[in-house]
């Protein structure tokens, strides 16, 4: 009880959009695996205090069926190794529909990185249940943290960023990157799907594109997410039956930005 004689709230407080009545609708992906990763939450919702908080974009799952053409586009533009010596970053996990979709496949590892604490905890659970279900391939974790100060490890890196952030993170970002991978042409690729700070990474030396153009929705991914952009709260969002995406490269400085 509280000084009025109430019973203290100890229920977690939804983030805005979440709610049922905030136009909430879950994704077919959420109904067939018993996780969580729907709903549509505006970047100014998700304010932690940290300075890259005021150039979030939003919490937005990525359709499964654009992250798999993703993965067989890169498959095929001939990797580095294999995909067991890569380890795949989901850089602006969200809730991580991404990084258990990635799981799925045998990457040496599998990392998110989310910036909000609400969401990243939210990855955790659904990566337990996934791992309880016999899900994940890959051994998987999800870390609380900003994404352009992420120390990438040792070995060939897939970065995935579905649309996190803006400019000026993804500049820094695209710095640390390339202090990290000085050394290390050929072991960097990054896919960049919805990818609104294209001209950043054109604009970055040592970044090969592989390609660029729209990625389809299938017909159930195109249908729900329609359904869910439909009902958002303040109407901001647009959806599409396709994402625009890239696939980069990091081909080193000393060889140049090559425009493929
Ligand atoms: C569009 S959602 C993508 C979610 C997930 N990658 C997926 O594909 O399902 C972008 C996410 O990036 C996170 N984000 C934004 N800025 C970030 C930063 N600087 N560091 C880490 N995460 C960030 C947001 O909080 C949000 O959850």
């Amino acid at each position: 009880m509280n000084k009025n004689g109430s019973a203290i709230d100890t229920k977690r407080r939804l983030l805005p959009g979440l709610k049922v009545a905030e136009g909430y609708t879950r994704h077919p992906f959420d109904l067939e695996f018993g996780v969580r990763t729907s709903g549509l939450v505006a970047g100014r919702h998700l304010a932690t205090g940290h300075r890259h908080d005021r150039h979030n974009t939003a919490y937005y799952a990525i359709a499964p069926s654009v992250f798999q053409a993703m993965i067989v586009r890169w498959r095929s533009s001939h990797p580095a190794g294999p995909i067991d010596a890569y380890t795949f970053v989901d850089l602006g996990a969200g809730m991580g529909r991404a990084v258990l979709l990635a799981s799925q496949l045998p990457f040496r590892r599998v990392v998110g990185v989310e910036l909000n604490p609400t969401l990243a905890r939210i990855a955790r659970r659904n990566l337990a249940l996934w791992r309880a279900a016999g899900r994940a391939a890959a051994p998987s974790h999800v870390l609380c943290g900003d994404a352009a100060a992420f120390r990438f490890p040792p070995g060939p890196c897939v970065a995935f960023l579905f649309n996190p952030f803006g400019a000026a993170v993804m500049r820094r970002l695209l710095q640390s990157m390339a202090a990290r991978f000085a050394a290390r042409a050929g072991e960097l690729d990054i896919l960049y799907v919805n990818n609104e700070q294209e001209a950043v990474l054109r604009r970055q030396p040592g970044l090969a594109r592989l390609f660029a153009g729209q990625v389809k929705r299938s017909r159930d991914d195109a249908i729900a997410d329609h359904r869910i952009l439909a009902n958002q709260p303040d109407g901001e969002y647009a959806s599409a039956n396709y994402e625009d995406c890239s696939l980069y490269r990091w081909i080193g400085v000393a060889a140049g930005t090559k425009r493929i």
